[in-house]
């Protein structure tokens, strides 16, 4: 009897292949962002201003990791978030609503609907007109957050920014 000389069949590389693919995604992601920091601006916005195109924010269904979920919406480009990496915005003022919310809500010049930080929170990202946050600028943060986060998305997003009180996360760091 003569063993058959295969050689034993090495898989072809397939977790291999699949983590180069999900390399190349986030390159293409990361170069994206990096575009819309440097595109060039519209008259009359100062240049500092980082503008979203909303085209190249995807739907965030709120299924994501919730670090995942603050650099796909791109509110990394803008904001500070403790314990999301990445998240060193300083266009908007840091995310620690834990700590900031209640002074929103008790500012004479707040005209908002909101009674609770939750729905300070959510009111900020559907509707940024509704008060802008003394010291930073208006008309910077997108109108269109709305439309590209889903409810479970912007539940998420409170749950996470109402218990940051300081600068460490609840949790992830
Ligand atoms: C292009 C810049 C930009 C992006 C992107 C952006 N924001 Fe903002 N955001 C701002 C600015 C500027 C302000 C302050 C002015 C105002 O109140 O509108 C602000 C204010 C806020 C506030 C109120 C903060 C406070 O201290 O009262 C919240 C909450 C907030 N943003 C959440 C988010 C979330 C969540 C995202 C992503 C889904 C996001 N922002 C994306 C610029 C941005």
């Amino acid at each position: 009897m003569v063993a058959p000389n295969v050689p034993p069949s090495v898989p072809s590389s397939s977790p291999k292949n699949k983590a180069i693919a999900a390399l190349v995604a986030g390159l293409v992601f990361l170069v994206a962002l990096a575009g819309i920091q440097n595109a060039p601006q519209s008259s009359g916005v100062p240049p500092a201003l980082p503008k979203l195109d909303p085209n190249l924010v995807p739907l965030v269904t709120g299924e994501e990791p919730i670090q995942e979920l603050f650099v796909r919406a791109g509110c990394v480009v803008c904001h500070r978030i403790p314990g999301i990496a990445g998240a060193e915005g300083k266009v908007g003022p840091p995310l620690w609503l834990g700590k900031t919310g209640a002074a929103r809500l008790a500012d004479p010049q707040y005209r908002g609907q909101a009674q609770t930080v939750r729905e300070y929170i959510v009111e900020s990202v559907v509707s940024p007109g509704t008060y802008v946050v003394p010291g930073f600028p208006a008309d910077t943060m997108p109108a269109w957050y709305g439309r590209k986060l889903s409810a479970g998305a912007l539940a998420k997003i409170a749950t996470y920014l109402e218990q940051i009180t300081e600068e460490t996360s609840p949790g992830s760091r």
